[in-house]
């Protein structure tokens, strides 16, 4: 079991100020590429500006990534302007989230009231599968800033550092975007018996990781492909006046602590208890809160009895999760790819909307193009 070091220097918010006064470019542009990621311990409540009430870690993927350009030109009027296409068709309905998320981070990016921004980006999924691409979508735009952070700046930034104020910007466009600018394994939130845990940016997995969890699979199957029916933000705000709020904050840190050792010994047969109880505890807290909510589908629970079945016949390591709605994350281990494929396509695909499922692997995260 790793020690916890009491003595490690706590991140603060001002180490995301800029450094160096810019030099203003007139024009230019950047791209980045940057995956979505699949929570193993849920986030679920939030306070302050975009904080976690409770730690989570997640896995990242690799197919399902958003890819963006943002080009500036140097304006003179105040205030943001941007433009927002995606798959090179205009978007006007992304702006008010794009705009709040400027508003949060200006402190930090200061030469964002300079330019006139054009946002151009596309999803690897379908952008109607259901799949939420304000992870992959936050981060990528996140890391694209500071790339122009950097074209403008005499003084150079390490690497570690860039990647990390891509990641304290993204969590303030979507919490769960934090954890997209790394891989395999990211921790967001401040937790005591991980080193390096913070609740401003998410911070790669610091310890032991069995070779069973090495090279896991995602199969997303797409129960429900329809506008989400509780956003993020809402239910997240539900956590406020929850009864049972402060109980689910202390179980998944509990659960966090213990996938430490999960982790180290490739206890899988512990690692499926710890995060189906996750997903069917994020969706309790849905169902118990007021107004409550059951996001799963008929399919949902069809596909997951079924993958209960499998294992109970097989011996399989392959478990689910869920996100906040109806789609069901089927994980395994690559080993395990030839017969969890076969089962999926025969037994499962059948539950999803026109048969459709996206195959995902874990990656490495997000990257400059
Ligand atoms: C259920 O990150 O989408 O996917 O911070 O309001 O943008 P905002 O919320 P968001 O919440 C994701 C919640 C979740 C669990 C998780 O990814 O940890």
């Amino acid at each position: 079991m790793p020690i916890f070091v009491s003595e490690f220097a706590e991140m603060t918010e001002h180490q995301f100020l800029p450094k160096t006064s810019y030099t203003f470019l007139e024009s230019g542009s950047v791209a980045a590429q940057s995956p979505s990621n699949i929570a193993l311990v849920k986030y679920w409540g939030k306070y302050g500006e975009q904080l976690p009430k409770n730690a989570s870690v997640s896995f990242t993927l690799s197919q399902c990534r958003t890819e963006t350009t943002l080009s500036f030109e140097r304006k003179q009027s105040e205030g943001f302007e941007f433009e927002v296409y995606l798959e090179g068709k205009k978007e006007d309905a992304f702006k008010p989230k794009i705009q709040k998320f400027f508003e949060r981070i200006e402190r930090y990016v200061p030469f964002l009231t300079a330019y006139s921004f054009t946002i151009e980006t596309k999803n690897t999924f379908p952008h109607s599968s259901g799949i939420a691409s304000s992870a992959s979508g936050m981060s990528a735009l996140a890391l694209c800033l500071v790339a122009i952070e950097q074209l403008l700046s005499s003084e150079e930034m390490t690497t570690q550092h860039g990647t990390e104020k891509a990641s304290f910007l993204a969590r303030l466009g979507s919490g769960s975007a934090s954890r997209s600018l790394q891989g395999p394994l990211v921790v967001w939130g401040k937790h005591s018996r991980i080193e390096g845990s913070s609740d401003l940016v998410g911070t790669p997995y610091p310890y032991a990781v069995h070779s069973n969890f090495q090279s896991y699979h995602d199969t997303i199957l797409l129960v429900d492909t329809g506008e989400k029916q509780v956003s993020s933000t809402v239910g997240h705000n539900l956590m406020h006046e929850h009864p049972f709020a402060t109980l689910r904050f202390a179980q998944a840190n509990e659960h966090l602590e213990q996938l430490i050792t999960v982790f180290e010994t490739g206890d899988r047969a512990q690692f499926i208890t710890i995060v189906e109880g996750e997903a069917l505890s994020l969706h309790a807290m849905m169902m118990t809160s007021n107004p409550y909510f059951v996001l799963m589908k008929p399919n949902t629970l069809e596909i997951i009895n079924r993958i209960w079945k499998f294992r109970k016949e097989t011996g399989s390591s392959v478990c689910f999760t869920l996100d906040a709605g109806a789609n069901v994350h089927v994980l395994y281990p690559s080993e395990e790819k030839e017969g969890v494929s076969k089962f999926i396509r025969k037994e499962l695909a059948p539950f999803c909307k026109d048969g459709a499922f996206i195959d995902d692997t874990v990656g490495t995260g997000a990257s400059l193009l």
